[in-house]
């Protein structure tokens, strides 16, 4: 008799510890696929994809897994484990799924993503219900190879568009750790003015794009107040600094509080095992989420955006 299973979640590339430790009922780990006998009380912050309330379906033979997947939607992506010809061979009969890259700004896909897997022989795992609209929760982006200064664009641009918003021309950021610039170059791009703060430089291509403004020293001398006489608001803050949560999180609360920015996206960087009990604290701020995103590593990013609800949406 196999356990039931509540929910499964995807944990990214080499992050399968750290999801364990976050989910209760852990009853198998297949791979980076971790099933529970529970629904988490707390969504968890390394997973890549999650499936809910996952059903076992028996199969006769690879066309027979394939009917009984059509007939339940359309787009499906399978997570390989074990098996991999026998599951290919089932992928394959299922309606073809777009690969196409995207290229930013994009909107998310409209339809569902299901995920599959098949837990021996003669059963399939599936999921209707899955956090991600991307195949395994894989955001492909075409990108742009010649232009920006090094790949951290991506994250950016992967954040942006789970968030499904952007800052627009003639809006106001503050970019903190920006050098050598790759998101400054992002939030230049999309026509927004940009104070690009760091104790290093940007790249030059960088400094020079209309909108962007310089300034080298220690983002945590950065206030609020400076920027009341000049404006406003501040539309949007980023930070991409390497330092401490704990550090960032006490500045992002003065900045929070003092309502002079309205959307902020920021890295959360951990050391080792990390303390992942500062980004609960950080994910209890309101209308915030605390997500990994498929183009982070060892970090985690929160995102809070003035126009979400308090409560999580979904990516
Ligand atoms: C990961 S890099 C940022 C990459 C950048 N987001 C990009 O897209 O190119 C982190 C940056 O944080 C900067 N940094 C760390 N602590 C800082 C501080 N207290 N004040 C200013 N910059 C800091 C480092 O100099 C480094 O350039």
């Amino acid at each position: 008799m196999k356990a039931k299973i509540k929910s499964a979640y995807l944990a990214p590339e080499g992050y399968q510890d750290q999801l364990v430790k976050e989910l209760e009922g852990v009853t198998a780990c297949h791979g980076r696929l971790i099933l529970t006998d529970q629904q988490q009380i707390k969504p968890p912050f390394w997973t890549q994809n999650s499936w809910q309330n996952p059903i076992l379906i028996p199969i006769q033979s690879i066309s027979d897994a394939a009917k009984k997947l059509k007939a339940l939607q359309r787009n499906w992506s399978l997570y390989s484990f074990q098996l991999h010809r026998r599951a290919q061979l089932i992928q394959e009969q299922l309606p073809h799924v777009s690969a196409k890259p995207l290229s930013f700004p994009a909107s998310l896909p409209g339809s569902p993503m299901g995920s599959w897997t098949l837990l021996d022989r003669d059963t399939l795992l599936v999921a209707s219900d899955c956090s991600s609209l991307f195949p395994n929760g894989e955001i492909q982006f075409a990108e742009d190879k010649k232009n920006p200064p090094n790949r951290a664009y991506l994250k950016l641009w992967e954040a942006l568009t789970v968030a499904r918003d952007y800052p627009r021309a003639g809006q106001f950021c503050i970019d903190v750790g920006a050098s050598p610039g790759g998101w400054t170059w992002v939030l230049a791009k999309l026509g927004a003015e940009v104070c690009a703060i760091d104790r290093s430089p940007l790249d030059d291509r960088v400094t020079q794009m209309p909108g962007v403004h310089f300034q080298k020293r220690d983002a945590f001398s950065l206030s609020p107040d400076e920027f009341k006489e000049s404006r406003e608001k501040t539309d949007w803050l980023f930070s991409d600094l390497v330092c401490y949560p704990e550090k960032l999180y006490d500045w992002v609360r003065m900045w929070v509080e003092s309502g002079a920015c309205d959307n902020f996206i920021c890295t959360l960087k951990f050391q080792g095992d990390g303390d992942y009990r500062m980004a609960q604290k950080f994910a209890d701020i309101s209308h915030s989420r605390v997500i990994h995103l498929f183009h982070n590593k060892h970090e985690l990013t929160w995102v809070r955006l003035k126009s979400w609800e308090p409560s999580p949406v979904q990516s």
